[in-house]
């Protein structure tokens, strides 16, 4: 066997009372892919920052190439080859790409001077290995997340990295762009490099990954030949436990039209939106990420506002561009970027839980500490939410378990109707089943749902009817009966119908 990469054993780090990794370990190998899973709170992005050079564990053995290394910082890790491509990569937006990727080492040409044309030919070509084009002169605002992605690959392999990690990568990308980061990435395995992949998604670890890791609680459980186990035997190591069915879809009774959008259209971004949402129904909406999904959403909610058309909820017309008078009226909403958008950072667990109940919690105008604490137990319990304390700022959490407590605010409110986009991304998957059984449980009480969700799993799974988007329009509204993978990925992907 090679000797490897990188190793770390036994690693260890506290944040005051707060053990985030107990025994670290990992090993990678040239050549191979080599995956990270665990529930959120796990660990693995905290050992991730280890690795970086960001985090100075307390504890445990730390080599790179046979060679035992102690970071002070990123620089150091960068300069013995290990590189972390993040999930949203934040480049200098004024910058065009060539200079990102470059940024501080210039090629100079003949009298020293940096060279335009030498950087721009180096980024060509590195794109070129990549077999991704992007054009090194743009910009790099309004990039993709994607190609931002990319560019920080390919400003890794600029600086010559060995080690190539990846916390949540595919997050926030489609389809079509999970699929050539992979293609990346193997063309890296077969240069040599080593790759350390996280993802909660396990059709992504088990088709990309050489290795697998297990970590639960903060502890190294095991490591296992991808080609070897199953997903179960992962499950089981990862939670230690049985976990529940994926969509346990219950019954539930469809009642009257709560949400009824007509032909709601912003100029750009999407036309001739209509649907309606009963009582007790979940609605999917389905499409390709960019085909406008979330656009629509926030339009409804009054986040955004609209050029043309209406918005009737319960029988009555909403008023466009104002999110207070949805809440008011009764609608729930919890966003795909749920860390930038549905938290307070510095805020205790327990108050951005309640932070939706305010009202209802208040006697007199006054929130007792406990009437609080009750409330955001009841719900962080039920979404398994992995705190020390519900007193500790929500800053403090894993990136799934900051998922789950705005999702716990949302649905302690009781909407009658309630607004989610991408329910389960970034939560774990013995959660994600509870995820989806307390929406068949609101959806079971009358509560009308609109999922977005890019999972097509997911949607099929849990949607009484889909509603599929492409490119700023719905393209089809299909029973759950004739809901199936081709259906829905033939409507995201093809034109109108009659445009065939
Ligand atoms: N700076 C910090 N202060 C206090 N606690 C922290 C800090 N960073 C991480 N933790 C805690 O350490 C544990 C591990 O967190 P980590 O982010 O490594 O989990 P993870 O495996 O990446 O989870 P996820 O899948 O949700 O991203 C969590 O319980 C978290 O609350
Ligand atoms: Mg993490």
């Amino acid at each position: 066997m090679s000797q490897p990469l990188l190793s770390l054993t036994g690693a260890a780090k506290t944040f005051g009372p707060v053990v985030a990794l107990a025994d670290g370990t990992i090993e990678i190998l040239p050549g191979e892919i080599h995956a990270l899973v665990g529930e959120n709170g796990a660990g693995k992005s905290t050992l991730v920052k280890i690795l970086a050079g960001l985090y100075h564990p307390d504890a445990g053995a730390f080599t790179v190439s046979a060679a035992s290394v102690a970071f002070r910082n990123v620089a150091d890790s960068k300069a013995a080859g290990i590189s972390v491509i993040y999930q949203e990569p934040t480049l200098f937006p004024d910058l065009t790409v060539a200079e990102n990727i470059f940024i501080g080492r210039q090629p100079k040409g003949a009298l020293g001077l940096i060279s335009k044309n030498r950087m721009r030919q180096a980024a060509r070509d590195l794109f070129a290995r990549l077999g991704v084009p992007i054009d090194p002169d743009r910009i790099a605002e309004g990039l993709s997340i994607a190609d931002q992605q990319i560019i920080e690959i390919a400003k890794a392999i600029s600086l010559d990295a060995k080690v190539l990690i990846m916390d949540e990568p595919t997050a926030a990308l489609s389809g079509v762009e999970v699929e050539r980061l992979f293609q990346v990435a193997r063309s890296l395995r077969e240069a040599g490099a080593g790759i350390l992949f996280i993802s909660h998604r396990f059709d992504e670890v088990f088709a990309l990954s050489d290795r697998i890791t297990v970590m639960r609680d903060g502890r190294y459980v095991a490591t296992h030949t991808t080609a070897d186990v199953t997903t179960d035997a992962i499950v089981r190591e990862m939670v230690g436990r049985d976990i529940g069915a994926l969509f346990p879809k219950s019954h539930s009774e469809i009642g009257d039209v709560v949400l009824h959008v007509e032909d709601l259209g912003r100029a750009g971004v999407f036309t001739n939106i209509s649907f309606e949402v009963r009582a007790g129904e979940v609605v999917a909406l389905a499409g390709l990420v960019g085909a406008g999904r979330t656009e629509v959403a926030r339009a409804v909610f009054g986040i955004d506002p609209y050029d043309s058309g209406s918005v009737s909820f319960l029988g009555t017309r909403l008023k466009r561009h104002d999110p207070q008078a949805a809440i008011d009226a009764g609608m729930g909403f919890v966003p795909e970027d749920r860390r930038k958008q549905g938290l307070v950072m510095d805020l205790s667990v327990a108050r951005n839980a309640t932070l939706t109940l305010r009202n209802s919690l208040a006697r007199f105008g006054i929130i007792s500490a406990g009437a609080e604490r009750r409330a955001a137990e009841e719900w962080t319990a039920r979404l398994q939410v992995k705190t020390g304390s519900q007193e500790y700022a929500v800053s403090t959490l894993s990136g799934g378990n900051q998922q789950k407590v705005v999702l716990a605010k949302w649905l302690a409110t009781e909407p009658k109707f309630l607004i989610v986009d991408e329910p389960t991304r970034g939560i774990d998957i013995g959660t994600k089943s509870e995820v989806h059984r307390l929406l068949s449980d609101l959806a079971a009480r009358g509560i009308a749902i609109l999922m977005i969700s890019s999972e097509l799993p997911e949607v099929l799974g849990m949607a009484d009817r889909v509603l599929v988007m492409h490119e700023g329009r719905i393209t089809a509204q299909l029973d759950r009966a004739d809901a199936t993978p081709e259906t829905v990925m033939h409507a995201a992907t093809a034109s109108l119908e009659g445009a065939k």
